[in-house]
């Protein structure tokens, strides 16, 4: 990573969060674009903090009908201070903002905070006009680079439509020899599908979500999650 002048690390610090172009080359053929986002150093203990006070519940808001920064706030306020709570609440607005300028000009849905499930571990595509995401801290989201995509298994899958387990569809999905990717904790993906004309599995970035690992901890509580950021555009 680039070190950057102090100038930059003034605003990161006054703003929360800053976003930079990624040196990573983007996805070809796609509307992928990485973007690399680097929260000041104390918004990070906050997710830190959040993170390790997670025990067996979902610390997480899901602005399923509206994003409401007070309500997100609220969210926070059940591992932080009040003024922690606001101080990291207007670095994840400062990110939304920031990605008006890569396109992410309406976020219809936020989702931001500590995950300690596996999630969805199979390998799918959000059939959204965008989606922005983000871990900062734990496992990012993995993904298949296209050029990784056994076209023909997944032609195939499609065709047939069975459903044949994940473990046997995510074997069969990624060619042979090639690998899983992930994103780090300073890498946001924007998957950008909205200027494709018809909306088909091949043309799009498959991701999952990471599993947790056992080995982090024996006991519920001392599992580490992660921090999680997504903003999406219907
Ligand atoms: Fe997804």
């Amino acid at each position: 990573m680039t070190a950057l002048p102090n100038s930059e690390f003034s605003k990161i610090f006054y703003s929360g969060c800053q976003l930079f172009p990624s040196e990573q080359p983007c996805c070809p053929l796609l509307g992928g674009t990485f973007l690399r986002v680097l929260f000041a150093q104390d918004i990070l203990e906050l997710m830190e903090k959040l993170v390790r006070g997670s025990c067996l519940h979902y610390d997480s808001y899901d602005s399923s009908s509206g994003v409401d920064f007070n309500e997100l706030r609220k969210v926070f306020s059940s591992g932080l201070t009040d003024g922690q709570a606001y101080r990291l609440t207007e670095s994840i607005e400062a990110l939304m903002l920031s990605l008006k300028a890569y396109g992410l000009t309406q976020t219809t849905r936020i989702r931001v905070g500590v995950i300690i499930s596996d999630e969805c571990r199979k390998f799918h595509v959000d059939h959204l006009s965008k989606r922005f995401v983000l871990t900062p801290i734990g496992k990012g989201t993995e993904w298949i680079h296209p050029e990784d995509v056994d076209l023909d298994f997944l032609e195939q899958s499609v065709r047939t439509g069975r459903d044949m387990g994940l473990e046997r569809f995510n074997q069969g999905l990624l060619r042979q020899g090639r690998e899983v990717r992930h994103l780090d904790n300073t890498t946001g993906l924007l998957m950008d599908n909205s200027q494709r004309q018809s909306r088909d599995h091949f043309s799009e970035i498959f991701h999952r979500s990471p599993a947790i690992d056992p080995t982090e901890g024996s006991e519920p509580q001392d599992v580490l999650g992660r921090f999680r950021i997504s903003f999406d555009c219907d």
